[in-house]
């Protein structure tokens, strides 16, 4: 325990760091927008561009950020400054964006918790009954509030058992039950009469959808999903080991992620398919009621099934939700502990505080403060959270750390950090992506979800 207590806290070894990762990376993201994106963008179109852009962009900046957290020993903050003070801001930046995402987070991860016990305790009919479930639950004032603290509670207690004695542990559960339970939903409902035209739709490529759009959304969904840009991967690298190499734990969590978002889409479009009837009518269901509302009224078709179905989906989900935010909390009481120089245990104390309290405004914008509407009619408090953190802050942080990198620290003092524990041949194509198409490419993703979001365009 001592090295989790006092000092900082260190991975037991590669595949720790892997599972950890992946863990982060595996999220709500997958299991919700992956699949609703795919539907929208014309399935195997979606697909193959999503597949490019990870493992070109994705790979290349996770690599980035797990070597500077490695090389600096350090979470975002200290890694940005010990270049110079001057830099300290980009840290900062990048140490906002889970402040700001971790309160939401709980919220949404408490709905989950809330839909996964009312499958044991109301059964699957109480649950598909066409949104008014859904609605009288998001828009309570106390009930919404206290599932999101039993959610942050599961969390909390994983992550102050430490590094190796929490999260390591229940990443170790939890992932590969979480395969093992999206397999076993996609075969099943893969079996509903009609899925497998949805499975079709989900998997042919429809290049007449491609277009600038999709790949923007690709591209953002492909940094939330992979938890880039806000000193997650920077923390996680900073507790790995010098041996250890960079380059293949990249891959390995890039395919991780690729794989469980491949494997929700096959879960959700063919289920979510029988019950439109078109591809396009599952993409018009866009955000929380393609989830909370579409698929318990498919799973209710299930008849003796939809219980055991929808239960097993909603702790997938579960699963998912906990090991992103366990990842998240465990990048704040870093932040924090880094910051205050404070022991660990101090550190989770304040983060708690912010969470519950945070936590409690943000739910307050779906109850008594609804009539708060940030960014247009029918939006709420954490629409707002959601858009700054993942449409502003995230691709300006992004392009923050690629031009520190490519332009002020240079590509090699990084690529020497990878040399450390294995070849990179890769470099110069690394180097390139880096100092020129990342941060293009960044500055698109970044006009085009602002122009978006004041309505010069739809996306
Ligand atoms: N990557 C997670 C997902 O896909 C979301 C997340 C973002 C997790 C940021 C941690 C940090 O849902």
């Amino acid at each position: 325990m001592a090295s989790t207590e006092g000092a900082r806290a260190s991975w037991s070894g590669k595949w720790a760091f892997i599972l950890a990762a992946a863990a982060s990376a595996v999220g709500l993201g997958n299991m919700w927008r992956f699949p609703y994106l795919a539907a929208k963008y014309g399935g195997g179109t979606f697909l193959l561009t999503y597949l490019v852009l990870v493992f070109t962009f994705g790979v290349s900046l996770l690599l980035l950020e797990t070597a500077l957290g490695r090389k600096t020993g350090q979470s975002a903050i200290g890694a940005f400054s010990s270049f110079g003070k001057k830099y300290t801001f980009i840290g900062v930046l990048a140490s906002a964006v889970p402040f700001i995402i971790t309160p939401y987070y709980c919220i949404i991860g408490g709905w989950v918790t809330k839909y996964t016990a009312s499958y044991v305790a109301a059964g699957a009919d109480a649950l598909a009954d066409g949104g008014g479930f859904f609605t009288n639950f998001i828009t309570s004032n106390v009930e919404s509030y206290v599932w999101m603290l039993i959610f942050m509670v599961l969390v909390f207690v994983i992550v102050g058992l430490g590094v190796k004695g929490g999260i390591e542990k229940a990443n170790l559960f939890m992932m590969p039950a979480l395969i093992v339970m999206a397999i076993f939903i996609a075969l099943y409902t893969l079996t509903m009469p009609g899925a497998v035209e949805g499975a079709l739709y989900y998997l042919t490529p429809d290049f007449s959808k491609f277009s600038p759009e999709l790949v923007i959304s690709a591209l953002g969904q492909m940094f939330y999903s992979l938890s880039l840009a806000m000193g997650i991967m920077i923390t996680y690298g900073s507790y790995m080991r010098k041996q250890d190499s960079l380059t293949s734990s990249v891959v390995r969590i890039g395919c991780f992620d690729l794989g469980v978002s491949f494997l929700a889409g096959l879960m959700i479009v063919p289920a979510a398919f029988v019950a439109m009837g078109s591809g396009e009518a599952v993409a018009s269901n866009a955000g929380p009621s393609l989830m909370f509302i579409t698929l318990p009224s498919v799973f209710v078709d299930m008849q003796g099934m939809a219980a055991v179905i929808g239960f097993v989906f909603f702790l997938l989900v579960l699963f998912a939700a906990l090991t992103s935010a366990i990842s998240l909390t465990e990048t704040l009481v870093s932040i924090v502990q880094d910051g205050v120089k404070c022991s660990r245990k101090k550190a989770l104390g304040i983060v708690v505080a912010f969470v519950v309290i945070a936590g409690a405004v943000i739910n307050a914008g779906y109850n008594v403060a609804s009539f708060i509407e940030p960014l247009g009619a029918g939006t709420s408090l954490l629409d707002l959270a959601d858009f700054f953190s993942n449409s502003v802050l995230m691709p300006i942080v992004a392009l923050l750390t690629c031009i520190f990198v490519g332009w002020i620290i240079k590509p090699k003092a990084i690529i020497d950090e990878v040399r450390v524990s294995s070849k990179f041949s890769a470099a110069g194509a690394w180097t390139v992506m880096i100092k020129y198409i990342a941060p293009v490419l960044v500055i698109v993703i970044l006009v085009a979800y602002v122009a978006a979001q004041f309505g010069f365009f739809s996306m």
